[in-house]
């Protein structure tokens, strides 16, 4: 092939990715501009030229993590390798990186990865402290013409980046920087590319996805999100969209009328209430009250088919009463989510919330965390029993050999393992009749219905 260097000539990369979808996804957009631009994606740390992590700074001591990371592999730096940390980290610590690691070249946020190429060619040049850390104001992010996309038949589109809404824990706001929405055209064009290559699940991405505004040219083709979730799932060739992650302020009834009329958009919403206690809402500036966040819930339990509800929830926000907790445990029980993640609340730099007294001692903190896990187990072994009878229709995922059983995903987003006769074996990426026979507290258990 002209233009790509034999094998052995060409440059290396290794990189390791934390954090949520849109770091993951961001991976992706790295991956692609790196072996546009001529690069071999290696999987140890010895066998690269460039070593990237796109780092999260959401929770714990995420800095420190990086930098120990960082501090394990300062010995190749004798041998020539370059050290890039990119995502929230990233965005967070800025050039303090090249202060702390002196052996990181490159530091760059993820409004940046379009200029990869350039800032790689800096750093050739023997620049060593490149930054990409100033892009944030525009929409740079949203388009890499290269994304590599790791599976090819559900893949991530980021619809909106940044965060308006600074609850008071979050760094979000503060790594991402401002929303800015991609155009609604954009979005589709890239659905209807992806459908081509033989997609069949999309999964439209931001950290909120419910403030999302469109500003395409032709103002009579602007769509709301619930208008925009509708446009890709009737785009030929998809058969499921999903999106994450709703904020419950901006989450409007239209989105459950469109999950009602389309039956391409999945029956699943993540709606994250971080507290059941009203009180802790407000301190966490969260903009809801409990009740508010139930009219949503009960506008979902009203739609037709029956959608699959998650969230995420935060333990020992500063304040947090013994009663507080148990109004986000009796949450728990009047929703019947299908899945919690919970976390220790964990201060994090620039946030108001560090400032807050009345601390939640840590091993406070881990007890809440316990009884919230225990009690959402029990919930979710009697909310998965149900299914046993049914019959679901799963998108194949994988063949897990030492069990000899296939592993799918439901329209609900469960993990459905299943076994299928020799004579029908399944197709990863095909859709396929399962009925349920057993259940777990995280999953499902079925046959291949032939
Ligand atoms: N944009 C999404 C969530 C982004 S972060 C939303 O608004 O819901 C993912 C989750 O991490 C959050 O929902 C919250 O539960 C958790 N999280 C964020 N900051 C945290 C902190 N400082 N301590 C503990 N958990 C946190
Ligand atoms: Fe963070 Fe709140 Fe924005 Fe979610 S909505 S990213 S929790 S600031
Ligand atoms: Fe982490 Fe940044 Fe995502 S802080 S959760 S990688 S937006």
């Amino acid at each position: 092939m002209s233009g790509v260097p034999e094998k052995d000539a060409q440059k290396t990369f290794y990189l390791e990715t934390f954090g949520c979808q849109m770091n993951v996804h961001d991976s992706e957009k790295v991956v692609g501009t790196l072996i546009h631009e001529g690069y071999r994606q290696v999987q140890t740390v010895e066998e690269a030229d460039l070593v990237l992590y796109n780092t999260c700074s959401i929770r714990d001591k995420a800095e420190q993590k990086v930098f120990n990371r960082l501090a394990d592999y300062k010995k190749y730096k004798k041998q020539g390798k370059t050290f890039g940390v990119l995502g929230c980290v990233a965005q967070q610590e800025g050039e303090k990186i090249f202060e702390r690691a002196p052996y990181v070249s490159l530091v760059a946020g993820s409004a940046s990865y379009r200029n990869l190429p350039s800032m790689l060619v800096q750093i050739e040049a023997g620049n060593s402290r490149v930054t990409g850390l100033d892009d944030r104001e525009t929409d740079a992010c949203f388009e890499t013409e290269f994304t590599a996309r790791t599976n090819p038949h559900r893949g991530y589109i980021t619809i909106i980046e940044g965060c308006d809404k600074f609850c008071a824990y979050c760094v979000v706001p503060y790594t991402r920087g401002k929303e800015r929405s991609r155009t609604s055209e954009s979005v589709l064009a890239e659905a209807r590319q992806m459908a081509d290559l033989g997609y069949t699940e999309i999964q439209l991405l931001g950290q909120n996805v419910n403030s999302y505004k469109d500003s395409t040219g032709d103002v009579t083709k602007r769509k709301t999100f619930a208008e925009l979730l509708t446009a890709v799932g009737e785009v030929a060739g998809i058969k499921r969209v999903r999106f994450t992650t709703s904020h419950p302020r901006d989450f409007g009834r239209d989105i459950v009328d469109a999950i009602d009329a389309s039956p391409t958009l999945c029956d699943h919403v993540h709606l994250p209430v971080q507290s059941g206690s009203t009180h802790i809402l407000d301190a966490m500036q969260r903009l809801y009250t409990r009740d508010q966040y139930l009219e949503r819930i009960a506008w979902m339990k009203g739609a037709k088919r029956e959608i699959s509800i998650t969230t995420d929830v935060i333990v020992g926000f500063p304040g947090e009463t013994e009663s507080d907790f148990a109004e986000t445990l009796s949450l728990l029980d009047e929703v019947g989510y299908d899945a919690v993640f919970a976390f220790k609340y964990s201060p994090r730099p620039n946030t108001p919330a560090i400032t807050l007294e009345d601390a939640i001692p840590d091993e406070e903190k881990a007890r809440r965390l316990d009884v919230l896990m225990q009690r959402q187990r029990e919930i979710q072994i009697t909310r998965y029993k149900k299914y046993i009878g049914t019959h679901c229709e799963v998108m194949v995922e994988a063949r897990n050999e030492a069990r000899s059983q296939w592993t799918g995903r439901t329209t609900h987003n469960k993990t459905l393992n299943f076994t299928a006769p020799q004579s029908s074996v399944p197709k990863v990426g095909s859709y396929a009749p399962v009925i349920v026979t057993g259940s777990f507290p995280n999953s499902l258990l079925g046959e291949l219905v032939i």
